[in-house]
């Protein structure tokens, strides 16, 4: 597995990663299974949030990190704060909201070094950008957390280019990444500056849903794809058509990092092979007219 800096001076992960949203109905025996394949495939970089699992996926990843605490050392583990959600666990949200004060910041990190069971983190992202945003409390609380040693580096989610530029102006590390919804069927970050933005200041996004959440599998293109020019490629290339997704991103120059969202441990051991699919310039434009319907201009 290629291993990859997300920015000259960002953490080096994992150049494929497993996210952890969809692993909360999975039992201890099940997420254990899926940290170990993802670990032997060279999936070694997990992403995480507070929130997933109503507030339980961390504690779950935490089982298995506490009775297996050598495991820490083999992985790099990014998470992310600030969307408070309405759930019975957290009584005083009265709306769903975003909390960017450096006071929850802080507080949601502790949570979340208690749950996973680790006293750092890799990576922290302020998960939306939040119109109440204080840049200067967000960078106090990414200052603080730097010097305990509690966070090594920070990021950002689904931000603009206009938000991700105005936070990097107060916070003195470099933010690293933003991560963004990115695949064949969502590519707009490709055309709108986002990931222009980013490569302009040396930085990799992270790409969620990446197989555009797998709606493609169960509605055959769900109306957005040509399913049989997609087929036909993966073919050509000897790989399935999720190898193929998984490639078509891997090959943009920005080099992105895709998230794995699979709770099937066969289909992580599959994305760790996309890095072998190798496309061409002309593929990777056929693919997109392949969810376009046209070429480009
Ligand atoms: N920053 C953000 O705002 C944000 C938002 C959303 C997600 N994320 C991150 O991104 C990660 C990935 O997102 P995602 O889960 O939407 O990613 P995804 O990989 O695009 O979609 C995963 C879904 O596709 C299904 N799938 C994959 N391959 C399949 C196949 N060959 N046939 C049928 N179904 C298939 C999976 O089902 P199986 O489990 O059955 O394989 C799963 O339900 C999340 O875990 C999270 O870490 C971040």
């Amino acid at each position: 597995m290629e291993r990859k800096r997300l920015h000259p001076a960002g953490p080096e992960f994992s150049r494929i990663i497993t996210g952890v949203w969809r692993w909360n109905s999975l039992s201890t025996d099940q997420t254990e299974r899926l940290i170990k394949e993802s670990v032997a495939c060279g999936i070694t970089t997990f992403d995480h949030a507070d929130i997933y699992g109503n507030y339980s996926c961390e504690a779950l990843f935490g089982k298995v990190i506490g009775t297996q605490p050598s495991l820490r050392s083999k992985m790099q583990l990014v998470t992310k704060c600030v969307i408070m959600l309405l759930s019975d666990k957290k009584p005083a949200h009265r709306i769903k909201h975003y909390d960017t004060s450096k006071e929850h910041i802080l507080s949601s990190v502790e949570q979340s070094l208690q749950n996973v069971k680790t006293d750092y983190l890799d990576l922290l992202l302020i998960h939306r950008p939040d119109p109440l945003m204080n840049p200067e409390a967000v960078a106090e609380a990414f200052s603080n957390l730097k010097q305990s040693g509690k966070v090594l580096h920070f990021g950002v989610s689904n931000f603009t280019p206009a938000q991700f530029e105005m936070l990097q102006a107060y916070v003195s590390d470099p933010l690293v990444t933003n991560q963004v919804e990115l695949s064949l069927f969502r590519h707009q970050v490709l055309f709108d500056g986002t990931v222009d933005t980013l490569m302009k200041h040396h930085v990799s996004p992270m790409a969620w849903s990446p197989l555009g959440g797998g709606k493609f599998f169960s509605s055959k293109g769900g109306g957005e794809a040509d399913s049989g020019k997609l087929e036909a490629l993966a073919h050509q290339h000897q790989c399935s058509v999720s190898q193929l997704l998984l490639a078509w991103l891997l090959y943009h120059p920005s080099g992105v990092f895709p998230i794995l969202g699979t709770t099937n441990p066969e289909r992580i051991a599959e994305g760790a092979k996309s890095l072998e699919v190798k496309l061409t310039r002309q593929d990777w434009f056929e693919l997109l007219k392949a969810v376009t319907g046209h070429d480009v201009a």
